[in-house]
C-alpha cells in the first residue's frame, strides 16, 4: 500500500519526524513527495516519491521552490493518485485556519500544531466529521507531545465511558518551576530565583511570560475539555490564572521583567509556606471538572502523597477520572522534546495510513 506524505515545517519537530520517518520499516509504504519549509520547498510534480536521502537538509537549503500557496496545495494534493497525508509540524495559524479546507477535500492531517484545535469552537467543529470522503485528523502531540494521552481519552469516550474530571500538568516548563520551587522537603528558594534558573537551562520561551501568562496550558486545557464533551468556545473562555504580576505585564524588555520579578516572590512565598503548613505543595494545573461544570487554568495544592506531588524535571502528569477508573488513571512523562513529539506524529500518521 503506498501514502503519499508531506512534511510541512522542517524544525526541532519536524527535523526529529523526517529522520524517524526515513528510519521505519513498515508494510505501508510512505512516499514523501513534497517537504517544505517557511521559505522554501521540494516539489515532487509528477508525485513519484522525492529522492530524500540523509542530505535532505541541503537540498531544501538550496532549493529554488517556495512552499505552494495553501490554495494551490490542495489542488495539488486532489490530484495526488495515491491517498495523502500533511503533516503539519509548524506553529503556524494561516495552516491551521486552512485545515477545514484540506479536509473537505479528503486531505488527512497529523499536527503537533495546538492552533486549529484550540482556537475558536466553530474551526474545531469542521474538523471532525465521518462524512464520505472527508480526511481524517489526528493531533496525539498537542497535548503531553507523545504520551498516549488524546488517543487514550478518545478511545474511553468512543467505548461509552463517562469522563468526571480531567487533572493535569500540561506545560513542561511550569512543570519544572513549580518542581522546583514548592517540594515536599522545605526549602526557602524564591519563585523569581526559579524562573531565572529555568529561563538559563532554556527551559523557557525566550520571554518567560509567554509560559507564565498560563495560555499555553489554556490551550491544551480547551483540547481536551472539547473531546471529552464540553463546549469551550476558546481558551479565554474560562478562568486563566496568570503568574505574571499585574504591574509586569506591560514591561516591554524581557530583562526589566527579570529584573523586577522578585519584587513580588513574597505572595507566592506565603502561598507555598502555608501549603507546606498543611502538608500540600503547589502545581500549576489544568482541570476540567464535570459535576462541578468547571474549566480552569492555575495554582492548586496537593498532598505530599499526591503523584502530582512527587513529579520531577519538567514531566507531564495527566490524571483522567471516569466512571469506569475508580481511581484515576494516570499518564506520566516527558511533555516536550523534539524526538518525542515527532514520534507521537508518527504515530498518527501511521494510524491514519491503515485506515486509508
Ligand atoms: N518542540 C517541542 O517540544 C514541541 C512539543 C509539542 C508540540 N510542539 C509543536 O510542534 C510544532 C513545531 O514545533 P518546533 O519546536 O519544531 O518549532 P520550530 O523549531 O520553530 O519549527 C517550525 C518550522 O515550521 C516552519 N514553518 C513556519 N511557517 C511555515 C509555513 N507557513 N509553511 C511551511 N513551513 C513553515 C519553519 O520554517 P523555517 O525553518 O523556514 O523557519 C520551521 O521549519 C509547533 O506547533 C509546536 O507547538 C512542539
Amino acid at each position: 500500500m503506498l501514502t503519499n506524505v508531506l512534511p510541512t515545517g522542517t524544525g526541532l519537530v519536524g527535523n526529529a519526524f523526517l529522520e524517524q520517518l526515513l528510519s521505519i520499516k513498515q508494510s505501508i509504504c510512505y512516499n514523501i513527495i513534497y517537504v517544505a519549509r517557511s521559505r522554501a520547498a521540494l516539489i515532487s510534480k509528477d508525485y513519484s516519491p522525492l529522492n530524500l536521502g540523509s542530505s535532505w537538509k541541503s537540498a531544501l537549503e538550496n532549493a529554488d521552490e517556495k512552499p505552494l500557496e495553501l490554495n494551490a496545495l490542495v489542488g495539488y494534493l486532489q490530484k495526488s493518485p495515491q491517498k495523502v497525508i500533511l503533516v503539519d509540524n509548524t506553529s503556524s495559524s494561516d495552516i491551521a485556519d486552512f485545515y477545514p479546507n484540506f479536509v473537505g477535500a479528503g486531505i488527512s492531517i497529523a499536527t503537533p500544531n495546538k492552533k486549529a484545535f484550540s482556537s475558536d469552537l466553530k474551526l474545531w467543529n469542521g474538523l471532525f466529521s465521518d462524512e464520505e470522503g472527508h480526511g481524517l485528523v489526528y493531533h496525539e502531540a498537542t497535548v503531553g507531545a507523545g504520551l498516549p494521552i488524546i488517543g487514550t481519552l478518545r478511545d474511553m469516550i468512543k467505548t461509552n465511558d463517562k469522563v468526571e474530571k480531567i487533572e493535569g500538568i500540561f506545560s513542561g516548563t511550569l512543570s519544572y518551576i513549580f518542581n522546583e520551587f514548592s517540594t515536599i522537603a522545605p526549602n526557602s528558594v524564591k519563585f523569581s530565583e526559579v524562573v531565572k534558573v529555568a529561563k538559563s537551562l532554556g527551559y523557557t520561551e525566550p520571554d518567560p511570560r509567554d509560559d507564565l501568562n498560563g495560555m499555553d496550558v489554556a490551550r491544551k486545557v480547551t483540547i481536551l475539555a472539547r473531546i471529552a464533551g464540553f463546549e469551550v468556545q476558546s481558551p479565554s473562555s474560562f478562568p486563566v490564572q496568570s503568574l505574571i504580576p499585574d504591574e509586569l505585564t506591560s514591561v516591554n524588555s524581557v530583562d526589566e521583567f527579570m529584573s523586577r520579578l522578585p519584587d513580588y516572590d513574597e505572595q507566592l512565598t506565603l502561598l507555598k509556606d502555608a501549603a507546606a503548613r498543611e502538608n500540600k505543595v503547589l502545581r500549576f494545573v489544568g482541570k476540567v471538572d464535570f459535576p462541578n461544570n468547571v474549566v480552569s487554568v492555575g495554582i492548586e495544592k496537593y498532598d505530599f502523597s499526591h503523584p502530582f506531588a512527587s513529579l520531577k524535571g519538567s514531566d507531564n502528569v495527566i490524571s483522567i477520572k471516569t466512571s469506569r477508573y475508580s481511581q484515576p488513571l494516570i499518564v506520566q512523562g516527558a511533555g516536550a522534546g523534539a524526538s518525542v513529539t515527532a514520534a507521537g506524529v508518527l504515530g498518527d500518521v501511521i494510524k491514519i495510513a491503515e485506515r486509508l
